[in-house]
């Protein structure tokens, strides 16, 4: 993030490091910060490990009252997280300082030729490459976005990229390719950052950057050119959330707000979606019916959490449409030479918009000639933007690492999408859409009620601090629950944990149940079709007999569990298909608070990052 504030606007090196701490879910493992002051001098201060370590570098050695910044939050690609390695990166003069996301992926040729050239490197990072090439660049041009341009056309791969020259104070220069970049609208002060959260407390006027831009901004001005030289203009749009959202508002943990944000995020995703005769209208998503109504196969490609979205969604959309839907990690689907042509529809899930796995997928779909609608929560960002149409979640920013609030708006839009298909379609479900939207209508209330009665999954949690594995189960939709509720759980709390088909247990998990080994058992609802609620309950009593200690998720009423289940954690009643919206989030919480009984940041799980804008 970075900021140019005009005379009497907030110090620089403050605003950017608000920006850092609101960006740090990004990458934690080192940062920096540069200032341009007004003596025409560049000073620069960096420290491996978390924000904190910065901070506490700036108290020893404070920095020049400047308001020209630029600072950076580092997930480590090329060397490890030391200082040394941490960013901004400067030029041998020191007069130019630059950051950067991303992976310069021809870094080792240009290296070699600066080697040769005999510039000195004082770091294993493929930005410092970028530090010399702009230095030199600027040395013939005279002229920071001249120098990136110049530079921006060498450089092989992904990256977002601020530079600052001493010689040019009052302006901050960024070029974007393949790597987000947003830039903040303010008076008398114009800000950069990876998402809008790194300037929000500022300004909610915002400008989406495309691909291969390069943008000049000064306290006054944004000029925004292609890498070609060509000037051009960004779209403009505001941002529907202020600071307070992105703020813990009393929670111990933005996992735990966001936890509780979840009611909220349901039904602002479901808000606005039906007509005056309630029939379900989806504006925003801008494809053809014709199209829609000529697709024969829906293939979803997310990575993470976001794919587990996905599974809930294939067992609903073909329920519901009967056109056949497949769901596959991004990274698979895009080098595997996957069948999809024009009568494909691909649905990109994603909170962030920019993870590269999934943006990759997207690309690759629509050169096959496939039609892609993302599904996305985060306006302005780059998988929304590349895609055919897009369907917003409304869960507003998500900020713990862990996602969970985004979990359930990414369901519920699925479910959306799977009803409109149905009602556009006509087919034989068509009559029941306006049902099954009222159900939806009632599930925040229901998970709010799942969220008022967490009490005993809390002291669970907390019996459990030194527990070293443990299994989910579950069934049709209960089984991406499992797999979610394990992930949640090797996340936060570095346990071991697996997510199984409760049906593929006996075909070898099994084998891991010993004495006293905690299984958690998604339990379907007793009311629904298909005897999979006794199947489940056999399943329960088969790790029973074997020592398992079993808890079971299920619904009020059900009472069918309670002599085979150690532990039953209730939840609403709801419709199967619409139940992972509940039975998850005790899960949630159980990773949650397991966490937090070990003494683990739940914001930060050590090794991971928000969004993973790298292959
Ligand atoms: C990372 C995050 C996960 C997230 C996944 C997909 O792995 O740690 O929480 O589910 O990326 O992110 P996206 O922004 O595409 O939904």
């Amino acid at each position: 993030g970075s900021g140019t504030p005009g005379a009497g606007a907030p110090e620089g090196c403050a605003v950017v490091l608000d920006g850092l701490r609101r960006l740090e879910y990004r990458g934690y493992d080192s940062a920096g910060i540069a200032v341009l002051d007004a003596d025409g001098g560049l000073a620069v201060r960096k420290r491996a490990g978390k924000l904190a370590n910065l901070v506490g570098l700036l108290e020893a050695e404070a920095l020049p009252p400047s308001t020209t910044a630029i600072g950076h939050t580092r997930w480590a690609t090329h060397g490890g997280p030391t200082d040394a390695n941490a960013h901004p990166h400067v030029d041998a003069a020191g007069r130019l300082a630059v950051i950067h996301n991303g992976i310069v992926e021809n870094f080792a040729a240009l290296k070699a030729e600066l080697v040769a050239d005999g510039v000195p490197f004082t770091s294993e990072t493929d930005t410092e490459v970028v530090a010399h090439l702009l230095a030199a660049a600027h040395e013939r041009t005279k002229d920071l976005t001249e120098a990136m341009l110049e530079v921006c056309r060498r450089l092989e791969g992904a990256f977002t990229l601020l530079a600052v020259h001493a010689d040019q104070p009052g302006t901050i220069v960024g070029a974007r390719r393949n790597s987000p970049l947003v830039v903040g609208l303010g008076e008398g002060a114009n800000y950069l950052g990876s998402d809008v959260a790194a300037f929000i407390a500022h300004t909610r006027e915002a400008m989406e950057l495309g691909q291969d831009q390069v943008v000049t901004i000064t306290a006054d001005d944004v000029a925004v050119r292609g890498f070609d030289g060509e000037p051009t203009t960004g779209r403009r749009f505001h941002v529907d959330w202020d600071a307070a959202a992105a703020e813990k508002g009393g929670f111990p943990s933005f996992m735990a707000k966001e936890i509780h944000d979840q009611p909220q995020a349901v039904a602002d995703t479901l808000l606005g979606r039906t007509d005056a005769t309630g029939r379900l209208v989806l504006d925003e998503m801008k494809l053809d019916e014709s199209v829609l109504r000529s697709i024969d196969k829906i293939v979803v490609v997310a990575c993470g959490t976001a794919a587990y979205a996905g599974q809930v969604a294939k067992y609903a959309v073909e329920h519901w449409c009967r056109i056949p839907c497949e769901v596959e990690l991004a990274h698979e689907f895009r080098y595997r030479d996957p069948v999809v042509d024009q009568n494909t529809l691909v649905v990109a899930i994603s909170q962030s918009g920019e993870t590269m796995d999934t943006i990759m997928a997207v690309r690759h779909a629509r050169e096959q000639g496939a039609r892609v609608l993302a599904i996305c929560n985060t306006n302005g960002s780059t998988i929304p933007r590349e895609s055919d149409a897009a369907l917003y979640t409304h869960a507003g920013p998500e900020i713990a690492v862990a996602s969970t609030k985004a979990f359930l708006a990414q369901i519920t839009a699925c479910y959306l999408l799977g009803l409109y298909l149905a009602q556009l379609r006509g087919n034989k479900f068509a009559d029941e859409v306006g049902d099954v939207l009222a159900q939806l209508h009632e599930m925040p209330a229901k998970v709010q009620e799942v969220l008022d009665r967490l009490e005993e999954v809390r002291a669970l949690a907390r019996s459990m601090a030194d527990t070293r594995s443990v299994l989910f189960l579950g069934r049709h939709v209960g089984f991406p629950v499992a797999m979610e509720g394990a992930l949640k759980l090797k996340e936060l709390a570095y346990i071991h944990a697996e997510g199984f088909a409760a049906g593929e247990l006996k075909h070898g998990p099994i084998a891991l149940v010993e004495e006293g080994q905690p299984v958690f058992v998604v339990v379907p609802s007793p009311r629904g079709r298909d005897s999979l609620h006794a199947k489940i309950v056999s399943n329960i009593q088969e790790i029973r007999a074997r020592g398992a200690r079993t808890i079971a998720i299920a619904e009020d009423g059900d009472e069918a569990v309670e002599p085979y289940a150690d532990t039953v954690l209730r939840v609403p009643q709801s419709s199967t298909l619409l139940s992972p919206l509940l039975s998850v989030v005790p899960l949630q919480v159980f990773a949650c608070e397991l966490a937090t009984a070990k003494g683990l940041d739940v914001d930060q799980p050590r090794n991971l990052a928000k969004s993973v804008t790298v292959e």
